[in-house]
């Protein structure tokens, strides 16, 4: 199997099965953002305890590689300190999405830690890593 192949997979087995999809009721920290070029959506609940990520749901409307990458990236959080949650990086998500997708489709694979960083964490926009 060619590579672009596992990494399609990967994506749609994450779509169609995701991981840790719904609403948290009283979460300690929700936010949700927008895709602006297509207005594809991500909302997502979070739940601390002892200063770790306890509990993590997402929910939204979009494309394969939006709906994977939040599944991947809540995956990802569960356990993290916001600390470490600070520390996951663009790059860890493209990586894991694949190599080659271009800006358009960068934009879907970031959606989720656009929520993360500017809702979840309140970083400011002007982070030097910028989102969009
Ligand atoms: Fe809307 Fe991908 S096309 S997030």
């Amino acid at each position: 199997m060619a590579i672009d192949d596992l990494y399609r997979e990967y994506i749609l087995e994450h779509y169609r099965f995701p991981h840790n999809k719904g609403d948290l009721p009283q979460p300690d920290k929700y936010a949700a953002y927008s895709n602006p070029l297509c207005g594809d959506r991500i909302q997502m609940g979070v739940h601390f305890q002892d200063g770790k990520v306890a509990d993590v749901r997402f929910n939204g409307t979009g494309c394969a590689i939006s709906q994977a990458a939040a599944s991947i990236l809540t995956d990802m959080m569960l356990g993290k300190t916001p600390d470490e949650l600070r520390q996951i990086r663009r790059d860890d998500i493209l990586e894991l999405i694949g190599p080659d997708i271009g800006p358009a489709r960068q934009k879907c694979a970031l959606l989720s830690l656009d929520v993360l960083r500017k809702g979840i964490l309140d970083e400011p926009e002007s982070d030097d890593e910028e989102l969009d």
